[in-house]
C-alpha cells in the first residue's frame, strides 16, 4: 500500500518550504505515512501552526521544527545538525523552498537573478551535499526537488525563475546518475499553477500586466487547462510521497509533471 500508515515508517524526512503551501501539504501527508518529519522555513508561527495541525491529526507524530534562512551556510548546517540529533540520519529530503523572481529581462536586477538562482538552485545542491554522506553510509535515501513547468519551457517575464528551475532539473538529472550508484534516488516534480501563496502571486502579477482582476485571471488560468482547474498543494504532495516510496523504486532522475495537462512531453 503506497499511502498506508507505515509506508515511510523509520524514515526521517527533511522538508524545506514547510511554512509554504506545497511543503506544508507534504509534511501533513508524510507524517500520516509514518515518517518522522523535520520541517523548516523562516516563518516560525506558520511552522507552529503546522505542528499543531499535525498533532491534532496524529497525537504521536514525531515532528521537529527548525526555523532557518536556507541561504545562510551557518543556519543550513545548524538545521541539518539539529534534525539529525533529533531523529537520526535524514533519509528523505524534499527541497520545496523557492521564490518567484519574476520580471522582464530589461527590468531584472543582478541581485534578483542571483537571489532566485541561489535559493531555487544552489541551496538544493548544498542541502543535498549535506545529507548525502550519511545517506550513502546507509545505501538508501530519496531526494525530491520541487521544480516547475517553468523548468521545462520559458514563460513571459520568467527569465530568472525559469533559469533557476531549468538548472534545478539539470542538477536532478546529473545527481541522479551519481546517487543511484548508492541506492539513492533523486527526482523532481514539476507543477504548473498550484493554489498557494506563490501560485496566487504569479496569477496576480499576470492580472496586473494584463489589466484584469485576480479573479478574472484565476478563471482564465483554470479554463486554459485541459483539466479545467489549477492544481492543489495536496496533489503535488501526493506525487512527492509516491516518488519517495518503494513503489517508485525504479523511477530515477525524472521530472514528473502535475499540471492538469498544461504541458505534455
Ligand atoms: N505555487 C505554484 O504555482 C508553483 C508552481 C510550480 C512550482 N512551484 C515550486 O514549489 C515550491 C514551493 O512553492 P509554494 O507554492 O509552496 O510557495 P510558497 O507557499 O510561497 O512557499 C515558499 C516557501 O519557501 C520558503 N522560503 C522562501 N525563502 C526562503 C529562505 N531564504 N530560506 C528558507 N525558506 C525560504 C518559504 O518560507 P518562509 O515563508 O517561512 O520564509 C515558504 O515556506 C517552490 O520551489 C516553487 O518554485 C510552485
Amino acid at each position: 500500500m503506497i499511502f498506508s500508515g507505515d509506508a515511510l515508517k523509520q524514515k526521517h524526512a527533511l522538508i524545506t518550504g514547510a511554512s509554504g503551501g506545497i511543503g506544508y501539504a507534504t509534511a501533513l501527508l508524510l507524517i500520516q505515512m509514518g515518517a518522522d518529519v523535520t520541517i523548516t522555513g523562516r516563518n516560525q508561527a506558520k511552522l507552529e501552526e503546522l505542528k499543531r495541525e499535525i498533532i491534532s491529526k496524529k497525537a504521536d507524530a514525531n515532528i521537529h521544527i527548525h526555523t532557518a534562512n536556507l541561504t545562510s551556510d551557518v543556519e543550513r548546517q545548524k538545521l541539518v545538525d539539529t534534525a539529525e540529533e533529533t531523529f537520526g540520519t535524514i533519509s528523505l529530503l524534499i527541497n520545496s523552498a523557492g521564490i518567484l523572481g519574476n520580471g522582464k529581462v530589461e527590468e531584472l536586477s543582478q541581485t534578483q537573478i542571483e537571489q532566485t538562482m541561489n535559493l531555487n538552485y544552489t541551496v538544493p545542491i548544498l542541502l543535498s551535499q549535506q545529507v548525502f554522506t550519511k545517506m550513502k553510509e546507509k545505501q538508501e535515501g530519496a531526494i525530491i526537488n520541487v521544480a516547475s513547468l517553468s523548468g521545462l519551457r520559458g514563460t513571459f517575464g520568467g527569465t530568472a525563475y525559469c533559469g533557476s528551475k531549468f538548472a534545478l532539473i539539470g542538477f536532478t538529472q546529473s545527481f541522479a546518475l551519481e546517487a543511484i550508484q548508492h541506492g539513492i534516488r533523486v527526482n523532481a516534480v514539476c507543477p504548473g499553477y498550484v493554489d498557494t501563496a506563490m501560485g496566487r502571486k504569479s496569477i496576480n502579477d499576470k492580472a496586473d500586466r494584463e489589466g484584469r482582476t485576480f479573479e478574472e485571471q484565476y478563471q482564465i488560468a483554470s479554463d486554459g487547462l485541459p483539466s479545467g482547474r489549477i492544481t492543489t498543494p495536496e496533489e503535488v504532495a501526493n506525487t512527492i510521497a509516491f516518488l519517495l516510496t518503494d513503489a517508485a523504486e525504479n523511477i530515477v532522475g525524472e521530472s514528473v509533471k502535475i499540471s492538469g495537462g498544461a504541458v505534455m512531453r
